[in-house]
């Protein structure tokens, strides 16, 4: 088969490899129809991310129809359309039955850290990844849903990832009606929690970001009120001018480990003397009221970062932060697109074929021709 490929920092090919194949009686293997490039995936692209292997295929996002099914999968069929969450989770272990199928234990064991994840380096598990025409799921009982007969495959495609994602950190700011919202990053997943935070109640929701087209495309999607953090002499206090002083209730940070906005932390964090760079959580813990709660989606690497731990605990903040739980919101989230209050495909502003991905990677990356997302399409979609 076809399928991307790692060569070292900033550099992917597209290069025939041996088509997967079945390796556990409760594997399927799918043919990809769509495969979507992810912020996070950028991380690897730069380097950033430990343990990235030359020649791994990289893609947690996608679609596709099952070609082979393992003998103990019972509810999957050859045929079956089907969109996976990113994470791999066992279903049963300890943090699965909890709901937590980001930090199962069962397909990353060598990790104290997130569950194995499809494409992600050798640090969640050298599982391969979608980015390519075919691709093995393990546990294929547990995350692939079937997608409806009546729904297109890119319709679904951001339910295995960042629109449960921005859910999920709406969710843990514990926005529940009226609350003040700030969502740093405009990106694909910053603007499925805005949409979140509305969707939960929020009453007022400013996005932060640099990119004059993303914050623009922030306003026109997601409704929101906007500011260019390069355009404001102190992002932290205008911000909080904007709440009587005080901040707004919740912060959400959506950049991750590549942020702009500070010469320093950039510098430690490019020179890998800390695990990224953390100024968007620091400018959430700042910004945010005392007593409110901040939201950390971005991905950060372990094990260490200079983070105002002080300040957060000083104003009496709530941290909440992990990979996203996926499967847990994909059946709610199912019926807000079915129902109309999300169209998640509408953020999609660039499809290329396989072969293109390099040119895909380069577009997303540097933040080209208006580029929000970029989909891959491996193969014939429904
Ligand atoms: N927790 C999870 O499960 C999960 C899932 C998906 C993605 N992510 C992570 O979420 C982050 C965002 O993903 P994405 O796909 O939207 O990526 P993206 O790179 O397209 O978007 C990030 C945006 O942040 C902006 N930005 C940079 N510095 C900033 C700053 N200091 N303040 C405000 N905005 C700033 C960039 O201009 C960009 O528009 C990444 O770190 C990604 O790895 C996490
Ligand atoms: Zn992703
Ligand atoms: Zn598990």
């Amino acid at each position: 088969m076809r399928a991307l490929s790692y060569f070292g920092p900033n550099k992917v090919k597209v290069v025939k490899k041996p088509d997967p194949k079945i390796e556990h009686p409760n594997d399927v293997v799918l043919k990809v129809t769509r495969a979507a490039i992810c912020g996070s995936d950028l991380h690897l692209l730069h380097g950033m991310v430990p343990d990235t292997r030359v020649g791994c295929t990289f893609g947690h996002e996608f679609t596709g129809v099952v070609e082979e099914v393992g003998k103990t999968v019972t509810n999957l069929a050859k045929g079956d359309r089907v969109v996976v969450p990113f994470n791999i989770s066992c279903g049963t272990c300890f943090y699965c039955s909890r709901g937590l199928s980001a930090n199962c234990e069962n397909t990353n064991p060598n990790s104290d850290v997130a569950s194995g994840v499809y494409g992600y380096s050798h640090t969640t598990g050298g599982y391969e990844g979608g980015q390519a025409e075919y691709v093995r799921v393990p546990f294929a009982d547990v995350g692939p849903m079937k997608i409806p007969d009546d729904m297109q495959d890119e319709e679904v495609l951001f339910l295995s990832d960042i629109l449960p994602t921005g859910y999920q950190a709406a969710e843990m700011g514990e926005i529940k009606g009226g609350e003040t919202v700030v969502v740093f990053g405009s990106g694909p997943v910053g603007l499925f929690a805005m949409k979140s935070a509305w969707l939960l109640g929020a009453g007022r929701v400013i996005a932060v970001d640099h990119v004059e087209y993303r914050l623009e495309f922030a306003r026109r999607y997601a409704g929101v009120e906007t500011v260019n953090f390069k355009k404001v002499p102190d992002i932290v206090s205008y911000l909080k001018d904007q709440f009587e002083g005080r901040g707004p209730d919740v912060c959400i940070e959506a950049v991750g480990m590549e942020a702009e906005g500070s010469k320093f932390q950039r510098f430690l964090g490019m020179m890998f003397m800390q695990a990224g760079v953390p100024v968007a959580i620091n400018w959430a813990i700042h910004t945010v009221r005392k007593g409110g709660n901040v939201a950390i989606i971005g991905v950060y690497g372990p094990p260490w970062n200079l983070v105002d731990i002080g300040t957060a605990m000083n104003k009496g903040l709530t941290l909440r932060m992990n990979q996203c739980n996926v499967r847990r919101y994909m059946p709610h989230l199912l019926k807000h697109i079915r129902e109309g209050r999300i169209d998640a495909k509408a953020i999609i502003t660039h499809r290329f074929p396989l072969s293109d991905a390099p040119e895909a990677y380069e577009i997303f990356s540097d933040k080209k021709d208006g580029c929000v997302k970029c989909v891959l399409t491996p193969g014939v979609a429904a």
